[in-house]
């Protein structure tokens, strides 16, 4: 990785990045999750590392190495990852790439649930906290810049733009995950970045160019660091 480091846009400042899904155990050998190879969030905190920022990456389970120069958190569960991100705090801003599973099971249990013992024909379910959220509408520690993802089909934009709204971030990153579009699991993305002021379409790029992108709106927006 080629380090711009001391005197880029993002020197002196934390990022932390959420990353890849969450598994929500049932018994020690099953989990409900969410589809997520963890590539965009990976690319996008070193893409702030390559612009000199400082940052924290709360990874969820995925198949990817840990990036270097970048501190890696590894969590499974959604609860596990709003204490990591809440634990990395403070930070300039915070990009909630993970897909978080939004509901776990009820129940988890020590023991493997055995067919012959009835087994498992349903799944109560609860809900899991909203990180992004959480992270947006923090108390004493909110990062100045809050940006999340919005993976939808159908209304896109609509949806994503309510979504804005409803977490109290202040970006979204819209991304058409629609069976045809390649984008799940791929190495490419066609993203809007909906800011409040705008609209921007940055269709079919490279994951890594859409996180040099998002990297240096980051840096834009939030000016040369104090000091
Ligand atoms: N997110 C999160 N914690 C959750 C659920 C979502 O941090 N428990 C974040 C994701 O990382 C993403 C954004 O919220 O940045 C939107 O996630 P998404 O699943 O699209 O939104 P939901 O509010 O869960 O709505 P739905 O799945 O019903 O579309
Ligand atoms: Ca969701």
């Amino acid at each position: 990785d080629a380090l711009r480091g001391e005197g880029g846009a993002l020197s002196g400042r934390h990022v932390v990045v959420t990353a890849g899904p969450t598994h929500e155990p049932l018994d020690p050998v099953r989990y409900v999750a969410n589809r997520s190879s963890g590539k965009q969030g990976y690319a996008i905190a070193r893409a702030c590392r390559q612009l000199g920022a400082r940052v924290t990456l709360v990874a969820g389970p995925t198949a990817l190495p840990d990036p270097r120069g970048i501190e890696t958190v590894h969590v499974e569960t959604a609860r596990q990852m709003l204490a990591a991100s809440e634990a990395a705090l403070p930070a300039d801003a915070f990009v909630a790439c993970a897909a978080v599973a939004d509901y776990r099971p009820a129940y988890e249990t020590e023991h493997k649930v055995k067919k012959e013992r009835g087994g498992l024909t349903a799944i109560d379910l609860t809900e899991n906290p909203d990180v992004l959220a959480s992270i947006a509408r923090h108390a004493s520690r909110r990062p100045a810049l809050v940006i999340g993802f919005a993976a939808e089909t159908d209304d896109v934009l609509g949806h994503a733009e309510a979504k804005r709204a409803r977490k109290g971030c202040d970006w979204i990153v819209a991304n058409d995950v629609s069976p045809g579009t390649g984008t799940m699991g791929g190495d490419r993305n066609a993203v809007t970045l909906i800011t409040g002021e705008g609209d921007e379409a940055w269709e079919d790029l490279p994951k890594s160019e859409v996180s040099r992108r998002l990297a240096e709106r980051i840096a834009g927006a939030l000016g040369p660091a104090p000091g």
